[in-house]
């Protein structure tokens, strides 16, 4: 299912508001990830705030290409491919998600309405579901 323009819409200011309130995110979002499972920590290096900026900058580039529909596929299918490579799973994704909005929740607030959550959460799906493709292949 695609976003509807009113969910790029929360999507895009609730992660610019994200991003002034904690910029750089330091290690807030992995703290949350490995919190939630531990057991994913060994697939990592050590710079975690390091690649905590990886990942952000990444979804800076998926939030500004919301209406740039399949710009990012090629994009999508060599991340799907490097994460494979590194040992990471199909059935390890649900649990960033989760972590996620963790991030978000806690910056935002009361700012993230239920309806800011379900658009984020069918967002990381759609991107997620793009590498898990890519994994199989
Ligand atoms: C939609 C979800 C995800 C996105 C957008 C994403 C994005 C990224 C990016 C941008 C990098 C850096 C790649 C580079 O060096 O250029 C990376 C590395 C990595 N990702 Fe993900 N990732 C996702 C999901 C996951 C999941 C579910 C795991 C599960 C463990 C994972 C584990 C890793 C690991 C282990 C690395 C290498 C870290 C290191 O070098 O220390 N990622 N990811």
């Amino acid at each position: 299912m695609q976003l509807t323009d009113r969910q790029k819409a929360l999507v895009r200011d609730s992660f610019f508001r994200a991003m002034e309130l904690h910029n750089p995110w330091d290690t807030r979002f992995y703290d949350h990830f490995f919190r939630r499972a531990p057991h994913l920590r060994k697939l990592f290096r050590d710079d975690i705030a390091g690649q905590e900026m990886r990942f952000m900058t990444t979804l800076k580039v998926i939030v500004d290409n919301l209406e740039q529909d399949g710009t990012l596929k090629p994009r999508y299918s060599e991340l799907g491919r490097e994460h494979a490579a590194i040992g990471v799973r199909p059935q390890d994704f649900s649990v960033m998600e989760d972590a996620l909005m963790d991030s978000l929740r806690d910056l935002l607030k009361d700012d993230f309405t239920p309806e800011t959550e379900d658009a984020w959460r069918l967002l990381y799906r759609q991107v997620a579901g793009e590498l898990q493709e890519s994994m199989t292949q």
